[in-house]
């Protein structure tokens, strides 16, 4: 059985990330969604309400199971057995990024674990979670970049009402 884990921060899940989501399930028999439980970090959404809000997200797919993990990504990788990271390329502005976190993972785990990257689809490259809190807290529309129900609980946030 071949399976891929996703990771990311997913504070909260875009369109762009379901669209990865989406085409990874179709290319693996599982595809594990883990969110990153970052101490350097201060999230909108706590790693249990991303969790949750990613697996409302991912109900219609029932190959995709959803799962947080702390500490390096290769660590998490072994204790589930798998050998593949996917991670989703928006523009060439976060291939330095993404080029740098693949390498090393390749690296610190003796080259057991490569990293495969799908390119976003093009109506959703412009997408990130940051842009999506900036905006949600001027009480603009992002409805365009996620899901309804995600929207709501984003606004929810900043104490705004859809
Ligand atoms: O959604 P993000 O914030 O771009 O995801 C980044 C992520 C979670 C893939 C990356 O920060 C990560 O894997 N962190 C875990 C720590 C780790 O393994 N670091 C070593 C590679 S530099």
């Amino acid at each position: 059985m071949k399976a891929a884990i996703y990771p990311g921060s997913f504070d909260p899940v875009t369109f762009g990330h379901l669209d990865v989501i989406t085409r990874a399930s179709q290319i693996f028999d599982e595809l594990i969604v883990s969110v990153l439980n970052n101490t350097q970090k201060t999230p909108l959404f706590s790693v249990d309400e991303r969790v949750n809000i990613l697996k409302e997200a991912t109900m219609h797919l029932p190959n995709v199971r959803i799962d947080s993990f702390s500490g390096l990504l290769i660590d998490y990788a072994k204790t589930q057995n798998i050998h593949v990271v996917i991670r989703g390329l928006r523009a060439i502005t976060d291939f330095e990024f993404e080029l740098q976190i693949a390498q090393t993972n390749r690296k610190l785990s003796n080259e057991e674990i490569d990293t495969i990257f799908l390119t976003t689809s093009l109506e959703f490259a412009y997408l990130s979670s940051s842009s999506v809190k900036e905006i949600a807290s001027f009480k603009g529309d992002i409805l365009p970049c996620v899901p309804a129900f995600v929207a709501d609980l984003v606004y929810e946030k900043y104490g705004f009402k859809r």
